[in-house]
């Protein structure tokens, strides 16, 4: 059961849903590149549609892990946002504190169980009760690739870690950066899944980062993986400490790096900058992931409030995440494809189609695999402790690959 004070808002919300006092609703969010911006503008026309203010709380900082601190200190002085970007198990951790408005009456309406894949709608949930809204499924395993520098150093856009590296020399011999690359920890994590899943597997990167599976951790395949991450940095350039995923972004977008590996937030970036998939840009899976899915699911979840305009705005925000007209513009422009089932794709891309059908495909082969670098497979300890092993491992001279695993190993132990 939702705590007291959650079930009171739920109530309130459900009864006030009917009515059409406008409200506000001050959302916190960390979409703030081009592509992101566009996105979440699409949210805030449509609330305003809808007679409702949109109070902007945009927490800068790719990955939110600044946007989770603002959050939780604004939480822990009794003045939470109405809405928030939080996805994961951490749902889960804001539910248990009690902190969250139930949206089920809202979700029974629109019959969001039919609408829904159970792996999205199973996230939502806090003890059988929906209390957050998906907005998207990213994918998070690509390789996004200018074809224009491979044309130049004469080599194929690579398909396995092998012709990765191989096609890296040959850049990097011809004065193009390889791989755009921003240093900060969830960047080198989302690189190092990438690296984990391709390496290992879908059953090692499952057992590994789901499981947290101690043998698994400790094993030979970990050590491949640590060292095949490492060999990376060869191909980065000297200036990426610190810099912004967007940036990277812009680097393949102008010319200046040949690849970057992150998540289909990038194609937002592409998409910004007037860019066409399989003309301008390419999209393929990461290294040796083709048959797999990295999933991270955005969405929103509410706060338990006490007025009844802001409790208003809120189940009607969680009505329109859901409608098609949402799912569709939002995705258009954040690169990601839509949660709801069942939607039009004409209007997307060839990279939101391979997304589509990798998502479905991945599912039936048990490739579909939750992102650790974006919070979906581990709840923030355990994913804070990799964080930092990895990040510490890829900067460190004299680290070895055999040392970070067990430093890694003995993390996660300690963070249960
Ligand atoms: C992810 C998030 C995406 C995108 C990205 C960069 O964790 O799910 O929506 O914002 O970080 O900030």
């Amino acid at each position: 059961m939702l705590k007291i004070k959650a079930l009171v808002g739920a109530m309130a919300l459900a009864v006030s849903a009917a009515s059409v006092s406008a409200g506000e609703v001050e959302v916190l969010h960390y979409l703030t590149s081009s592509g992101e911006a566009a996105a979440v503008n699409v949210l805030k026309k449509e609330l305003e549609k809808e007679g409702h203010s949109w109070k902007d709380f945009a927490v800068a900082g790719g990955g939110g892990e600044t946007a989770m601190t603002v959050l939780k200190s604004r939480a822990v002085s009794g003045n939470p946002p109405a809405a928030a970007q939080i996805k994961g198990p951490s749902i889960q951790e804001w539910g248990e504190l009690g902190f969250l408005a139930s949206l089920d009456d809202v979700a029974k309406q629109g019959k969001w169980d039919s609408l829904l894949p159970p792996v999205v709608s199973d996230v939502m949930k806090y003890e059988g009760e929906y209390v957050a809204v998906p907005v998207n499924v990213h994918r998070v395993n690509w390789l996004w690739a200018n074809p224009e520098l491979f044309k130049q150093a004469g080599v194929a856009i690579p398909t396995t870690w092998d012709q990765f590296f191989d096609a890296a020399e040959k850049l990097q011999a011809k004065g193009i950066i390889p791989l755009a690359h921003g240093g900060q920890a969830w960047q080198d994590a989302t690189l190092f899944e990438a690296v984990a899943l391709g390496v290992g597997g879908s059953e090692f990167y499952n057992k590994a980062f789901h499981d947290l599976d101690q043998q698994t951790l400790k094993s030979n395949i970990m050590v491949k993986v640590f060292e095949t991450f490492k060999k990376t940095r060869k191909y980065i350039d000297a200036d990426a400490p610190g810099r912004d995923w967007n940036i990277a972004t812009s680097m393949v977008i102008n010319g200046q790096a040949a690849m970057q590996i992150m998540g289909d937030w990038a194609k937002g970036e592409f998409t910004a900058a007037g860019k066409n998939a399989g003309v301008d840009y390419v999209c393929l899976a990461a290294p040796d992931t083709s048959g797999a899915f990295t999933f991270n699911i955005d969405s929103f979840a509410m706060f338990a409030l006490s007025d009844d305009e802001g409790q208003a705005a809120q189940a009607d925000m969680a009505r329109l995440v859901m409608e098609p007209t949402f799912q569709e513009t939002f995705n258009l422009n954040k690169g990601s494809i839509p949660a709801r089932l069942g939607m039009d794709r004409s209007a997307f891309d060839s990279c939101a189609h391979a997304s589509m059908d990798a998502f479905v495909a991945s599912a039936q082969t048990g490739d579909l695999v939750p992102s650790m670098a974006h919070g979906m497979s581990t709840n923030s300890r355990a994913q804070g402790a990799i964080y930092d092993v990895v990040t510490n491992f890829y900067n460190s001279k004299n680290l070895s690959a055999k040392e970070a695993v067990d430093k890694m190993a003995r993390a996660i132990k300690a963070s249960l």
